[in-house]
């Protein structure tokens, strides 16, 4: 079992829960438009409620600084909470420069304003971390996306009430527990993306726990430069190459295979209707830009899988969100999903594009587990710990 209290060892009858979610979701004209961080709490919220307890709840939106910025009010996201709970939630307005009083009976829900309109909740100041376990006798953490940041709200207020995972972060910490430290092996990562730069932490790190890494999107670019190929007007990081040929050195001594693209599909232009063709990797154009990995390496990923007991997925493998350069990552993602269905794979997902490329691609479903995380996915991937995940630990 992992090391943190869940809500199964908490008595919450009579008792004022403070329960941090992530409710950092899209908005657009006063309205959100995709709930599913919200669908995600949703059991922890009201399990919370229908075991007796006052809920308090504590969430950021935006980055606000430290400053009461009006358009970054979580106001427009109480609405989608009430619907999605289907029971009332009280919106609670406050800069928080003073110390609220919120009342909330058993069974109650209470949201409260924003927590980084006060400028201690990012310093993770200490005197704000008092006046937020003053709201409260136990604290519930629901909110792994916000893990990363040692915040108040996130970690500064383990240390002063009882504090306990959410089902929500219960379920994660247990798919990602699965998925690197203890996964059944063999192990494959699928890293893609436009960027190494933003990764290169991420690859050292999985290089040493996976069997195999499966590089696409326009990243796998600059290791095919590295590798002495030639990638015409393909976005690629030029002044990484080194960097990347290093990574792929470093694989071979951590005996991690890495599957780069064979074919790769070619426009002179991203946009829709333009015309493309498959080359071998090559022959690309010079004045041809790589928008997809071509068949032949889609063949190649659908086989690691099928080598795989266990997958982690991060970032799409081409320019997905223009067809037909979205062909490499639904057929992997369905492919993924197949295998995930029959029993055969162990499948998690998560971090930037990802959610909205296995989206898109209709596979999301068939995932044994999709982070709804940005960042402290990332981090995760990484091997960095995560603070709010640690404060949770060191309260047992
Ligand atoms: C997210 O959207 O990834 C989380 O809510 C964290 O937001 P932040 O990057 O502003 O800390």
């Amino acid at each position: 079992m992992p090391a943190f209290r869940t809500l199964d060892d908490a008595n919450l009858k009579g008792k004022r829960v403070l329960c941090r979610v992530d409710l950092n979701v899209p908005v657009a004209d006063g309205k959100v438009t995709d709930a599913t961080r919200i669908e995600r709490v949703v059991p922890t919220l009201r399990e919370i409620m229908d075991k007796g307890g006052a809920l308090i709840v504590l969430a950021h939106f935006d980055r606000p600084k430290g400053k009461v910025v009006p358009e970054m009010s979580l106001k427009p996201v109480a609405a989608a909470l009430e619907d999605k709970l289907g029971r009332p939630v009280r919106f609670v307005s406050t800069d928080w420069r003073e110390a609220p009083v919120v009342n909330a009976k058993p069974g109650e829900c209470v949201l409260m304003e924003n927590t980084r309109y006060h400028p201690g909740e990012e310093k993770n100041d200490e005197a704000f971390s008092k006046m937020l376990a003053s709201l409260g006798d136990l604290f519930v953490n629901d909110a792994f996306s916000a893990a990363h940041r040692a915040h108040c709200s996130t970690e500064g207020l383990a240390h002063f009430i009882p504090a306990y995972a959410g089902r929500a972060m219960e379920a994660e910490l247990k798919a990602l527990q699965a998925a690197l430290e203890t996964p059944k092996r063999p192990v494959i990562a699928i890293v893609g993306g436009a960027k190494v730069s933003t990764k290169l932490d991420l690859l050292g790190n999985l290089m040493k726990k996976v069997d195999a890494l499966v590089i696409g999107g326009a990243m796998a670019n600059t290791f095919l430069l590295a590798q002495g190929y030639s990638v015409g007007k393909s976005l690629a990081e030029r002044d990484l190459v080194d960097t990347a040929a290093k990574i792929l050195e470093s694989a071979k001594t951590s005996q991690c295979a890495i599957i780069l693209p064979v074919d790769g599909i070619v426009a002179k232009e991203f946009k829709a209707g333009a015309e493309w063709h498959d080359y071998g990797i090559d022959a690309i154009p010079a004045d041809g830009m790589i928008l997809d990995v071509g068949p032949l390496s889609i063949d190649r990923v659908r086989s690691a899988i099928d080598d795989a007991h266990t997958l982690v997925w991060n970032g799409p493998l081409g320019a997905f969100e223009i067809p037909p350069f979205d062909a490499a990552t639904v057929a992997a993602a369905k492919h993924a999903a197949a295998r995930t269905k029959a029993g055969k794979l162990v499948s998690v997902a998560g971090g930037g594009d990802t959610v909205a490329a296995l989206n898109h691609a209709g596979a999301a479903d068939g995932f044994t587990y999709i982070s709804t995380a940005g960042g402290a996915f990332l981090e995760w991937l990484e091997g960095k710990p995560l603070p709010g995940v640690k404060a949770l630990e060191v309260a047992k």
